[in-house]
């Protein structure tokens, strides 16, 4: 790299309730990371609405893009291009990043680059991981996404399994609603887990024969739901800390087993883990000790690039900047983009 220019990238991402804005150097070393988050408003209704975010997006943006250029240290004029996620997510959300990066390319004449927000979770992974190079395994858990994927190439994916309803993220929002902890659910339920005694309630971890490497989660939310229920009409007092162990157990241990048998199934030494629920505390623990007991080489990022962030966008567009990726001023945001889709 020595001889070679330095590429410096500014990532733009707000597909959901984060307004972020990062500079990434040669694609692994942040310079920037701006990250205005929305909870607190989207609190008040239990869950993100898309009309605000909107919003809150169009106001914070220039202000966040502002923060990240002075935080790196540089202005428009240093970029060699800017990387925006184009979905999938809110379509309003997406929009406003959209619109904002197209504005920055046609003003000072940078390339864009679209980037899918799941290939920018992953790719989190490079940011303290200098050694870590495709192929690798990695399990994306994420508010909208669980999926088990090889990492072929950068930005290159085989699907070996994806959730059938709801996502692990979603399932641990729902379980919060439930026990009453409020949104978002999974930092909460981290948290209170540690007070819990995970044995205490046996729920289920669903067996999909036809799909080993497939997740389906809205059978152990049901059974939380039922638990509560059940619990309220005999009378008997509700532990919310053992629910959230307990419940958190069978999440944790079902994306530990597939995805460690899908390592040792597919010859993959090194697993990654990305996305939100990536920053779950018992899930870390539990993929770490599984992964030293197979000789797996465990990766994972730092909780503040699991959960919605920039940087990951901007490493992810810096790879697809490598390969040639370019978007015109018709980029336009796509709320379901798969994975793999261009
Ligand atoms: O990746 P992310 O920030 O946004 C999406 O792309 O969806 O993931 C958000 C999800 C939410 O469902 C949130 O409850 C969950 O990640 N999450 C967690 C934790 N932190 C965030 N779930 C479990 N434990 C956590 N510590
Ligand atoms: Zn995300």
């Amino acid at each position: 790299m020595s001889d070679e220019k330095d590429i410096l990238i500014l990532a733009i991402e707000s597909s959901c309730d984060e307004t972020a804005a990062a500079v990434v150097k040669n694609g692994r070393t942040v310079l920037s990371n701006v990250i205005s988050s929305q909870i607190e408003l989207h609190k008040l209704y239990g869950g993100v609405v898309p009309e605000i975010a909107s919003r809150k997006h169009i106001e914070k943006i220039n202000q966040v893009i502002g923060e990240a250029l002075s935080d790196a240290g540089v202005t428009l004029d240093d970029l060699d291009a800017v990387g925006v996620t184009y979905g999938p997510g809110l379509v309003g959300a997406l929009l406003v990043g959209v619109a904002e990066a197209k504005a920055i390319s046609w003003a000072k004449k940078l390339p864009l680059v679209g980037v899918h927000h799941i290939e920018g979770h992953v790719s989190a992974n490079y940011i303290e991981n200098p050694d870590l190079e495709p192929p690798f395994l990695c399990l994306i858990v994420s508010g909208g996404h669980t999926h088990l994927v090889i990492v072929k190439d950068y930005g290159e994916f085989e699907i070996l399994g994806k959730t059938r309803d709801d996502a692990a993220g979603e399932a641990f929002d729902k379980v919060a609603r439930a026990i009453g902890l409020g949104y978002p659910g999974g930092p909460k339920i981290d948290k209170l887990s540690r007070e819990g005694n995970p044995d205490a309630i046996p729920f289920p971890k669903a067996k999909l024969e036809d799909g080993p490497y497939d997740f389906s989660f809205s059978g152990v939310k049901s059974a939380v739901l039922n638990h509560i229920n059940r619990c309220r009409m005999q009378g008997e007092p509700i532990c919310e800390a053992d629910i959230a162990a307990s419940f958190q157990k069978s999440v944790v241990e079902t994306l530990v087993e597939k995805a460690v048998a899908a390592a040792k199934a597919y010859g993959m030494d090194r697993l990654a883990i990305a996305g939100g629920v990536a920053s779950n505390s018992t899930l870390r623990q539990a993929m770490e000790r599984a992964c030293e007991a197979e000789h797996i080489r465990f990766y994972h990022p730092s909780p503040i690039f699991c959960t919605d962030n920039a940087a990951m966008i901007g490493v992810a567009a810096y790879y697809e900047y490598r390969k040639g990726t370019r978007h015109g001023l018709d980029l336009n945001a796509v709320p379901n983009l798969k994975l793999g889709e261009r």
